[in-house]
């Protein structure tokens, strides 16, 4: 733990120095990169690497290939990692991204650390230890119904009218107090994690983007599953995290039946 967030503080201090001057471009439409992104995840591959030179690294800005990640999954120690998660609102200087470090262990996430170099906030957990904001133990909010819950939802950066990502904002729109599109997945989980939000759904994001928010929310009490009821695979691009298990089973009703329609 003391190296992850050893690294993921280095890479905080990169994005913080590199925000009113880093360039961007985009990799795919409305998909941008900057050169923080790049600098950031070199420190923490650095970082990491040096301590644990047998460990495998799948970072975003150079990750295996989706076809091989079944063979990464299979690896003893993995560190899947997000060097600047919410670049899209980085390029604007909106205070909402984070460096995401997770290790797995024989595919198992068992620790994580999601840092917001902005406002100083550093989550972690480690499995079966509790999470902590700070240092401090931190719990989901006691919600149970889906009409107070503040919600948050995380699009693809090409979100198309008629997928099913925007029918379910739609509904839940409609059924919950409020929903946020916020920016940073991995943020979002630690959001849940601490009370913030009472809930957040995706349907198609990167192990980067989750691994470590998921472990952070898990430890904190969240229920979290992928969708459909599956259990949560950080691979499948697909989570559901709550506060209680009462919104989870309201919220997952919601969503499903946009999804049998
Ligand atoms: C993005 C963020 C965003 C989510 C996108 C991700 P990036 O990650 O997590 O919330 O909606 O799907 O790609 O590109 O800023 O690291
Ligand atoms: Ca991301
Ligand atoms: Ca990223």
């Amino acid at each position: 733990m003391s190296i992850a967030v050893d690294a993921a503080k280095l890479a905080g201090q990169i994005l913080r120095e590199m925000l009113e001057s880093a360039s961007s471009w985009t990799k795919a439409p409305k998909d941008l990169v900057t050169e923080a992104d790049l600098a950031a995840q070199a420190a923490i591959e650095k970082r990491i690497l040096s301590e644990f030179p047998t460990h495998f690294f799948l970072g975003e800005e150079n990750a295996t290939p989706q076809e091989s990640w079944d063979a990464v999954s299979k690896k003893e120690f993995c560190w899947v990692v997000d060097p600047l998660d919410g670049t899209v609102n980085y390029v604007h200087r909106l205070p909402n991204f984070a460096v995401s470090i997770a290790l797995m262990y024989n595919n198992q996430c068992v620790l994580g650390v999601v840092f917001d170099p902005m406002a100083n906030e550093l989550f972690t957990a480690i499995q079966g230890n509790g999470a902590q904001l700070n240092g401090k133990p931190i719990h989901t909010s006691s919600v149970t119904r889906l009409e107070d819950a503040m919600v948050a939802v995380s699009f693809p950066p090409q979100v198309h009218r008629e997928s099913i990502e925007i029918k379910q904002f739609i509904e839940v729109l409609l059924a919950s107090q409020s929903v946020r599109r916020l920016g940073s997945a991995a943020l979002n989980l630690c959001y849940v994690a601490n009370g913030r939000l009472d809930a957040y759904w995706a349907n198609s994001l990167k192990p980067w983007d989750v691994a470590a928010g998921a472990i952070i929310a898990q430890e904190a009490s969240a229920n979290l599953t992928g969708l459909g009821g599956n259990p949560f695979d950080p691979w499948s691009g697909e989570v559901l995290a709550t506060s209680t298990l009462t919104l989870w089973q309201e919220l997952q009703h919601t969503l499903e039946d946009i999804s049998m329609q």
